[in-house]
Order: structure tokens, then C-alpha cells, then sequence
């Protein structure tokens, strides 16, 4: 696939992303008239969690990365893509779910506020571009909606690595002149982007760096498969200890994102609530091994058939059963809100703890709002089953929680308005159309 300079390459994305915009908003609202059982086929979508971490990677390598299987139509996507752009690396058109990322040199070393504001995940170009250049200047994210989400651990861990790093007017500043050196680093909580940030940096340290208590998501190893590809020394992957041995120089390689088991597991959750058989295409069951119980538990069954899994649930009621969020391989806390809405509905009650992020039960005011006996106290979240939902206005707050609505909506009774659907096009692909597909009456129309 042809690479194309920057300047032009930056206009065309404007441009498409102007005109795709205008098509579709997203102060866009989403209707939906519930009662549909969902019956069919959906090729589930490349990891956006993987997309991301993988798009920073090609920051190490003055030679091309080429990866497949992209979520491309996802704004972080293409918010991500602004922000290489801007520190040099040059962005093929992507096509056919592919996108080829190319920096024959950083010709800049500042990630600005105005882009980074728009979705966390930037703060993982700090790594490798300290790692590449021996220098970054990275805004600050921010709070977001779901809690206060600090990036203490990535600093710290750069700090070990012989980084030296200063908060300047809302700016991360890091230099390390001399490059970077490898360390231990003993993480104190389990954190997946900071994994992701000092694994990247370690490929091109000098010696060897030991990153303890490492997440170990899917999404990781994705990652730390596409460093190996690129040639750099990893073990460990999948497991609390990574280590990662500093080479020269990474090279050119080619990557096949990971399926999104979080967009799989979201319309797992979707069958169980509305009845009916879906079949997911190209998606992987072993990451998701602490929602099969659950969810088994509650009334789905669950088939696979090599790269597809076949679930369905004909007629029988569904059953309250209990979660605790945790790190992977723990139930994930992006199915958290969605896995909520099934409880809504199940016979007894159940209960839902969350332990990742302190601020992630936003969506609940909105599925009672829907009929939903929801109380929250503390982390946790007491769910009493009610007979039905009924159809309302409501606000998305955050990505899964907008998943969530989307699922309550589906089965409420009468017709769901959704607003504030823009958390939704940053990571769900073409949710609409899919679910449209399968015999939900569901569409997006404009808000004017
Ligand atoms: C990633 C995912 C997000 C998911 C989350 C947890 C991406 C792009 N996003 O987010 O969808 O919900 O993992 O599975 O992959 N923390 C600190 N200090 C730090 C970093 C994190 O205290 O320096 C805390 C966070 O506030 C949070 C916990 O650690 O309470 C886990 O966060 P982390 O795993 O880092 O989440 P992200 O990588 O931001």
C-alpha cells in the first residue's frame, strides 16, 4: 500500500472526516423501538483497546507497520491518527480495515492538549516517543466521566527507566538524553495503559527491564506480538512478569489487531436480554472466560465453531447472578454497565462491585429512569429483577454505558431515545447497522 506524505495524507483525513461527520453527528440521537428478538450474523470488529496501544508502536520504527483487521471508523481511530500525524508519522488512506503507519523521522515532539483532551489513550505515545527520541512533551489528559484515571504509574515507571520528567502547564515533560536504561518495575496496581507505555519503551532501553504485577489483557499480548514482530525481545507476555531485553532498532512488520472480545461480549449480553440466536464472526471465546459463567448461569447458551461463537436464549427466564469487576483475567469492567442491564430483568436479584474505576455507575439513574430497581452503595450495586422496562429519553455519559442503554432499549417496551451518542462512535463500529441487520428496530437520526 502506497505511504503518503504527511501534508496530504493530514488533508484527506480532514476532509473525510468532515464529511462523514456531516453524515453523521454525534449530537445525533439514536431510536429505538424495543421487542425485537435478534436473530443473525455480526463479524465482530479489531480491538479498539488493541488498535490504539498498536498504533502508538509504529512511533519505535523509523521503517513501515502495516495493521490489519483496524476498527477504522471509530473516532479514537482517527483521533489517534491527528495525533501521529502531528509528531511526524505518516498515515497511508485506510482501507479495507488496513492502515499503514510509517516515521521515517519525529519531526515533533509535542502531543497538544487539544487533541490528547479527546481521548486519554494519547498518553501512550509518551513511552515510545522517550523511548525513539529521548524527548516528550505530552498534555496532560485529564479527568474523564467514569473517575479522576491519574497516569502516576507510567511516570513513575519512565522515572525508573532513568527519565527525567516534570508537570509543566498541564504538560507532561520528559526527557532522557542519554536514552533510556532498564529497570524494575514493580507496579503497586495493575494498570493496563502503563503496562502498555513502559513495555513499548523498554524494546528500544538499554538492558533488560522486569515489569511485576503487569496487566495480562488480551490486549496486552496483542501488543507485546506486534513488538516481537517488529523485532523486539519479550517474554512473559500474558503473565504478571514481562521482560523485555532493549534492542537497537525495531523494524518493519505487519500486525492483525486482535477481535474486540469487549464488543463480542456486549452482544453476547444483548441475546441474553432479547432472546433469539446470533452468530459472532471471527472473534475469540478464550477472551472471555469470566463473562461465559455468568452469563451461562443467567439462561444463554454458548457454542463455538472455530472462530465463531454461536449464542442463543429461546424462552427461559433469566437469573440474577452476582459480578465483581477485576483485572483481566477477571470480569472486565467495560461489560460491567452492560452486564447490569441484564440483571434489570432477571428473576431475584443480583449484585455488581465494581473495583477498577470509582465513578463507573452513571448509567444506572438512566436504567431506572427505564423502570430499572437499581441502589447503589459504595462500589456496589444491588439489582432487584422488574418484569419490564419501559421505553424513555435518556443521556449516554460514557462508551459503555451507551452500550448499555442501547441493550436496555432493545427489550424496553415502546420507543428508547438515546442521546449524546458520541461516546458511542468513539468505540463501537457501525452499531446501528448491525444491530439493524440481526431485526432490531433501531435507527440514528439526526438532532436538529
Ligand atoms: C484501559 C482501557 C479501558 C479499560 C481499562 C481497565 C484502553 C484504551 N482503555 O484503560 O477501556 O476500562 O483499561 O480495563 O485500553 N491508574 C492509576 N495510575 C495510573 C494508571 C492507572 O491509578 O498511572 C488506575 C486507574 O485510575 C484505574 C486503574 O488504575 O483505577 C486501572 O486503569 P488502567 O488499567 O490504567 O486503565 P486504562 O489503561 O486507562
Amino acid at each position: 500500500m502506497p505511504v503518503q506524505k504527511k501534508a496530504n495524507v493530514t488533508e484527506l483525513h480532514t476532509a473525510r472526516h468532515d464529511s462523514s461527520e456531516k453524515a453523521r453527528s454525534g449530537m445525533d440521537k439514536i431510536l429505538v423501538r424495543g421487542g425485537s428478538r435478534l436473530n443473525g450474523t455480526i463479524a465482530v470488529s479489531g480491538a479498539k483497546n488493541a488498535a490504539l496501544p498498536l498504533m502508538c508502536a509504529a512511533i519505535l520504527s523509523d521503517e513501515p507497520l502495516q495493521l490489519r483487521n483496524m476498527p477504522l471508523s471509530l473516532n479514537d481511530i482517527k483521533t489517534l491518527t491527528a495525533v501521529l500525524n502531528e509528531l511526524g508519522v505518516v498515515s497511508g488512506t485506510p482501507e479495507d480495515h488496513t492502515l499503514m503507519l510509517h516515521a521515517p523521522a519525529i519531526t515533533c515532539h509535542k502531543a497538544p492538549y487539544d487533541l490528547v483532551r479527546k481521548m486519554r489513550a494519547s498518553v501512550l505515545v509518551l513511552g515510545p516517543l522517550l523511548a525513539r527520541t529521548g524527548q516528550a512533551d505530552v498534555s496532560l489528559p485529564g479527568g474523564c466521566a467514569i473517575g479522576t484515571r491519574p497516569v502516576d504509574l507510567h511516570i513513575d515507571g519512565l522515572r525508573a527507566m532513568g527519565a527525567d520528567i516534570s508537570i509543566e502547564g498541564g504538560y507532561i515533560k520528559a526527557s532522557a538524553p542519554q536514552g533510556l536504561k532498564g529497570a524494575e518495575i514493580n507496579f503497586p496496581k495493575v494498570s493496563v495503559g502503563a503496562t502498555e507505555n513502559l513495555m513499548m519503551a523498554a524494546t528500544l532501553a538499554a538492558g533488560e527491564t522486569i515489569l511485576s504485577n503487569a496487566a495480562r489483557e488480551p490486549e496486552i499480548v496483542d501488543l507485546g506480538e506486534c513488538l516481537i514482530a517488529m523485532g523486539a525481545q519479550i517474554e512473559g507476555l500474558g503473565s504478571p512478569v514481562i521482560r523485555i531485553r532493549g534492542v537497537e532498532k525495531l523494524h518493519a512488520a505487519t500486525h492483525h489487531v486482535v477481535p474486540d472480545r469487549i464488543e463480542t461480549g456486549t452482544w453476547m449480553i444483548a441475546v441474553c436480554l432479547t432472546g433469539g440466536t446470533l452468530r459472532l464472526q471471527k472473534t475469540r471465546l478464550e477472551h472471555l472466560s469470566a463473562l461465559i459463567g455468568p452469563l451461562k448461569e443467567a439462561g444463554l447458551k454458548i457454542e463455538h465453531e472455530g472462530d465463531d461463537v454461536i449464542v442463543s436464549r429461546n424462552g427461559r427466564p433469566l437469573r440474577g447472578t452476582d459480578i465483581m469487576t477485576e483485572p483481566y483475567p477477571g470480569f472486565p469492567t467495560d461489560l460491567q454497565a452492560q452486564f447490569m442491564t441484564m440483571l434489570t430483568l432477571c428473576v431475584g436479584a443480583g449484585m455488581v462491585t465494581e473495583t477498577i474505576f470509582e465513578n463507573r455507575f452513571m448509567h444506572v439513574p438512566e436504567l431506572n429512569r427505564m423502570g430499572a430497581d437499581i441502589r447503589v452503595q459504595g462500589n456496589s450495586a444491588i439489582i432487584r429483577g422488574v418484569p419490564d422496562l419501559v421505553g424513555a429519553e435518556v443521556m449516554a455519559t460514557d462508551l459503555r454505558a451507551s452500550a448499555s442503554l442501547i441493550l436496555a432499549a432493545l427489550v424496553a417496551q415502546g420507543e428508547t431515545t438515546i442521546n449524546r451518542i458520541y461516546h458511542l462512535d468513539r468505540g463501537y463500529e457501525n452499531i446501528v447497522e448491525k444491530l439493524q441487520s440481526c431485526g432490531a428496530d433501531i435507527e440514528r437520526v439526526a438532532n436538529i
